[in-house]
């Protein structure tokens, strides 16, 4: 489909949201506080929800509707990106969000919940219509889709198209292959591939989404986008937080699992894939799962060549004393779990043949950020190299957050009689082009899974391939190779992650936004 005729089938779709009810188990959570309230807030405020969509709250401690309608307005004034928060929109939402008490184990709840939802099916026209979201942890996904299942809540009818029955799962889907393919069947049994939307909450964000537009909407790229120009691409997604109050979790995750599995996988499938037949879902998804098809397994050697893990220690950072991750609440004080990992992958196939593709991503890194650097080649060195000293190479920086945006460094002659070269950038910043207006991530996802979108949602086959390069680097890990190193609080992880670049005469970009600028050489001719 043209873009244009893309926009104009969004637009349409907007105009016709109908209305339906959205179930979030797990309700009283972080994530709906932080994240699912003000994005329906949001989308209500944008008038891009229908009027009557209904939001009930599932989970296990007792509450009534008032009390669960206070603690999303606090998550809503203090996690919303529009503030304050407009009262008159408030009340729309306060005015169909109810709360469901229940543990998620528990048949009669979801049958209770089912009459629940008939009821709004007359009163707010919902006609059936259903969102399930699994916000709960990974353990509780089983028992609700069953439940879910058992209380006839799944179906679709098949004589009324309209009352479609979705269920949005939260990463993360599995701990590894096997467990992952293990869920897709679960929910197999109940929910059809078409009904089944799972998150990656990179694919919201703005820029990744503007990296098909980049790549395919702009002709002069493509021809360069290969093995014969490019030299490799690093993926960099740094954080300054450590693991914060999510120490239970993270110690059973580990970076690898919770970063690298998904958000940098799938940046590196938007990077590397085909340009698709169609922009919908299936054709996007179908090239995006070739590239992972293309990256083959590690071996043992090749992990411990190929792959760096590493854990943070106590020490200052901003300068403030922050504790170790061993310290940390709920994390095992002689804890494995790596906060920091970086591999290197190949993807085998005819663009991108021997170019190696650099995944890192950290806790505790120096910046906060989220980069795409595609390294080209030298340019032949017969004309400015004669000083001695090189030209730099041409990098693309797709810059993810914050600052979103995109630079090409390029060589440049610096202003004055002599000739000096120096690097610059040039620079495309989304908020100086189109203003600064950026909806959360959750915004679009949760609006594009109402509509039917399930374009930026990750297929069963995509987290199945996925986890299967994952698998071999876990499998390599847990027998020590390599061993886990560590690093000091506010440094790009263990000094052995250089190695992985050092060996081959390459160099991270430490968010290349900032550091390169200071590179400058003479030239003569
Ligand atoms: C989540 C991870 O998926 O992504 C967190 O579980 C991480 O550990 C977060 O902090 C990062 O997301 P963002 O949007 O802040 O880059």
């Amino acid at each position: 489909m043209p873009l244009d005729s893309f926009a104009a089938t969004r637009t349409n779709e907007l105009a016709s949201a109908e209305p339906c009810a959205i179930v979030i188990f797990g309700a009283t959570g972080d994530l709906t506080q932080r994240k699912l309230l003000p994005a329906i807030y949001n989308l209500k405020r944008e008038g891009l929800l229908h009027e009557n969509t209904v939001v009930i709250g599932f989970a296990r401690r007792p509450k009534t509707d008032e009390q669960f309608r206070a603690e999303m307005l606090d998550g809503v004034s203090r996690f919303s990106r529009s503030k304050p928060v407009d009262a008159t929109v408030w009340e729309k939402v306060a005015a169909k969000l109810f709360y469901h008490q229940s543990t998620f184990e528990d048949p009669a709840g979801f049958e209770s919940v089912a009459k629940r939802l008939a009821e709004f099916d007359q009163k707010f026209q919902t006609e059936g219509r259903r969102m399930y979201y699994l916000s709960t942890s990974p353990s509780e996904f089983s028992p609700i889709i069953k439940n879910l299942g058992d209380a006839g809540l799944g179906n679709i009818d098949p004589f009324n198209a309209k009352a479609w029955r979705r269920v949005i799962v939260e990463k993360p889907f599995g701990r590894d292959r096997k467990t992952a393919c293990d869920l897709n069947q679960e929910i197999s049994r109940v929910f059809d591939e078409s009904q089944v939307y799972r998150i990656d909450h990179y694919l919201g964000k703005q820029t990744v989404q503007n990296m098909l537009v980049f790549r395919f909407a702009n002709g002069i790229f493509e021809p360069i986008w290969n093995r014969n120009h490019v030299d490799h691409v690093q993926i960099t997604v740094g954080e300054t937080l450590g693991v914060e109050a999510r120490g239970g979790y993270y110690d059973t995750a580990g970076a690898l699992r919770d970063m690298i599995q998904n958000h940098l996988m799938q940046l590196l499938a938007l990077t590397a894939m085909e340009p698709p037949v169609g922009l919908d879902a299936t054709s996007i998804r179908d090239e995006k799962v070739k590239v992972l098809r293309c990256i083959q397994a590690l071996t043992p050697a090749e992990v411990g060549q190929r792959t760096i893990r590493g854990q943070y220690l106590a020490g200052k950072f901003g300068g403030k004393d922050v504790k170790g991750y061993r310290q940390e609440e709920k994390v095992a004080p002689d804890s494995q779990t790596e906060t920091f990992a970086a591999v290197k992958l190949f993807i085998h196939n005819w663009r991108w043949n021997g170019v190696p593709f650099y995944l890192r991503s950290g806790k505790r890194m120096p910046k906060q950020g989220s980069e795409i650097c595609i390294h080209f080649k030298p340019a032949p060195g017969v004309l400015f190299n004669s000083s001695g000293r090189e030209v730099v190479n041409n990098v693309l920086v797709l810059r993810v957050q914050p600052h979103e945006g995109i630079s090409l460094l390029i060589n440049a002659k610096t202003p004055g009689n002599v000739t000096r070269i120096a690097p610059a950038h040039m620079d495309f910043d989304y908020d100086l082009a189109f203003g600064s207006y950026s909806p959360e991530a959750y915004e679009r996802l949760l609006l594009d899974a109402i509509l039917g979108d399930s374009t930026l949602f990750i297929r069963n086959d995509e987290v199945e391939t996925a986890w299967r390069i994952i698998d071999s680097i876990e499998t390599a890990w847990t027998k020590g190779t390599p061993p886990l190193a560590f690093y000091a609080p506010g440094t790009w992880g263990p000094t052995e992650g250089g190695t992985l670049m050092e060996r081959e005469n390459r160099h991270w970009d430490a968010l290349i936004d900032t550091s390169a600028r200071e590179l400058a050489i003479d030239a003569d001719y």
